[in-house]
């Protein structure tokens, strides 16, 4: 066994409020729950399950359209039968349930900064962290579908990187709202006409007097935000909630996405097969970070996965094969389609993609045959693609007996300082059960999980920062300049600063 690391792993869960998220087709396996999405205990009794295991969140993925490219254009005919992330749930109305069952779990929530209004996305963020006292987290996403793009009312996409343009902007407009419109000691209802706290609970039942006002006007103001993208007024419609800004997830590699992570993420999403090939991007985003004044230890890089774990290697491994029997690979070509813009369909069925002369899909392609176990030799056909991305997508697999999954999530740690994984399922929840009952036991043996939550019933930013009192975006955060605090008689940040 390798020499043990110290660092706390960051353990989540990655779902999808779908009958299928990474893994299409296997709503037909015999115990998965995936189609009881819609059902409001489903989530409930995951959320109560994964928060006794003290994983530290539940991350919702979300898409704004069908994967329609494959056998396309526009043709959703084999994603609708393998239910290929498609049909698809708001995830934010979810949370509240999930909050009000827990205390400690968090909840990260996609929503994209291409397709929603800056004003209305701060609201219901600031109403579901108040709801969940503290617990929301945002996963920022520009968006890739086409589809999403024509039912905005776009033609096609805004193009790559002006969408991590419009993204800036739109963090910033959120700040304001969050940090900059409501100062902390805004609301005064219970304060008392002398100043002193009258009732610290805001569940009402005190007979002292209470101010007269629930909030002082002085203290809450317009963001007269006037950008090249968006032009908002303010006031944020909210009162300060516990963390005010949600605590911010982002993935995106691209040169714009790591430059934009570097600036405002918290914690950046990686899909990649070996920590060999995750560690340049580590590597850039945290210093990219360190030249815009952050500390390179406050970005978490979180790794997607699928880890299939049983007694031994090849139970694991059989476990994999019967699972697989009930994927669906029309399913996932057509998810392969919706998130390159590819259809495969075109080709014919012994086409080897290693060598066609698509360059991103061949250098996609490449990466695969180079780096997945067991596929030396293989023709890179649909079959072998399909095949691949059954399970888990794009994610790299991680398959084995408790000590090779564990050596294996050691290795990724000090090879591609990663900070911790965002756990895909096979199947719901039965994939979340053996990694509790057989790895997370493991974990915790080798000091590398911790026994509890750093904060017992505190806000997703200080568990996964593990620091009492860290509700707040850090100090050195750039949405750190525009905190109103009490006793400022303005925010810090000029009114015209983004004109
Ligand atoms: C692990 C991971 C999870 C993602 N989850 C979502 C998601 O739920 N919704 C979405 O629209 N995009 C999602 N994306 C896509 C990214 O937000 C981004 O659009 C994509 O990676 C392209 O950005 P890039 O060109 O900067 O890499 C995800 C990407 C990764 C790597």
């Amino acid at each position: 066994m390798s020499e043990p690391t110290k660092k706390q792993l960051i353990i989540n869960a990655f779902a999808m409020h779908s009958p299928s998220h990474l893994n299409p087709g296997l709503f037909r396996y015999p115990t998965d729950q995936g189609s009881s999405y819609k059902n409001i205990q489903t989530w409930i009794t995951l959320a109560k399950k994964l928060e006794a295991a003290k994983f530290h969140a539940i991350f919702f993925a979300d898409v704004l359209g069908g994967y329609d490219v494959y056998k396309g254009p526009s043709n959703l005919s084999p994603t609708i039968p393998a239910a290929a992330q498609f049909p698809i749930n708001d995830p934010l109305y979810s949370i509240p349930a999930m909050a009000a069952a827990t205390e400690s779990i968090g909840f990260g929530v996609t929503a994209s900064t291409t397709y929603d209004a800056p004003y209305a996305l701060a609201r219901r963020f600031s109403t579901v962290d108040h709801l969940s006292n503290g617990r929301v987290g945002w996963n920022i996403v520009t968006s890739y579908l086409d589809s999403a793009a024509r039912n905005f009312g776009l033609d096609t996409q805004v193009e790559h990187d002006e969408r991590y343009r419009i993204a800036d902007e739109y963090l910033d407009v959120t700040y304001k709202l969050w940090e900059g419109s409501w100062r902390d000691d805004a609301v005064v209802w219970n304060q008392g006409v002398n100043g002193t706290e009258v009732n610290g609970s805001d569940a009402g039942g005190s007979k002292k007097e209470r101010s007269t006002q629930y909030a002082d006007p002085t203290r809450v103001r317009q963001i007269d935000h006037k950008g090249k993208y968006f032009q908002v007024p303010g006031p944020h419609l909210c009162e300060p909630s516990p963390q005010r800004t949600p605590f911010l997830l982002q993935a995106g590699t691209s040169t714009a996405g790591k430059a934009f992570a570097a600036k405002h993420a918290e914690a950046v999403f990686l899909h990649a097969q070996k920590p060999e090939l995750v560690r340049p991007s580590v590597d850039s985003i945290r210093q990219q970070a360190a030249a815009l004044g952050r500390n390179p230890a406050d970005i978490k890089v979180i790794a997607g996965a699928l880890v299939i774990v049983a007694e031994t290697d090849e139970a694991a491994h059989a476990k994999v094969e019967e699972l697989k029997k009930y994927g669906d690979r029309e399913g996932a070509l057509a998810l392969f389609g919706g998130w390159t813009g590819y259809d495969l369909s075109t080709y014919a069925d012994d086409q080897d993609f290693r060598f066609v002369e698509l360059p991103a899909v061949r250098s996609m392609v490449n990466h695969w045959a180079s780096t997945v176990p067991g596929t030396e030799g293989v023709k890179w056909d649909k079959r072998t693609i399909a095949d691949y991305l059954v399970l888990g997508g794009n994610g790299v697999k991680i398959i084995g007996s408790v000590k090779t999954v564990a050596d294996e999530l050691e290795r990724w740690v000090s090879v591609g300082d990663v900070d911790g994984f965002n756990l895909s399922y096979a199947s719901l929840p039965d994939t979340f059960d053996d990694i509790i009952e057989l790895l997370l036991p493991e974990l915790r043996r080798r000091g590398l999980f911790w026994e509890d939550y750093a904060v017992k019933g505190g806000t997703l930013r200080e568990n996964m920062y593990g620091q009492r009192g860290q509700s707040r975006l850090p100090e050195a955060h750039t949405g750190a300049k525009y905190f109103w605090k009490a006793g400022q008689d303005v925010p810090p940040y000029s009114l015209n600063e983004s004109e």
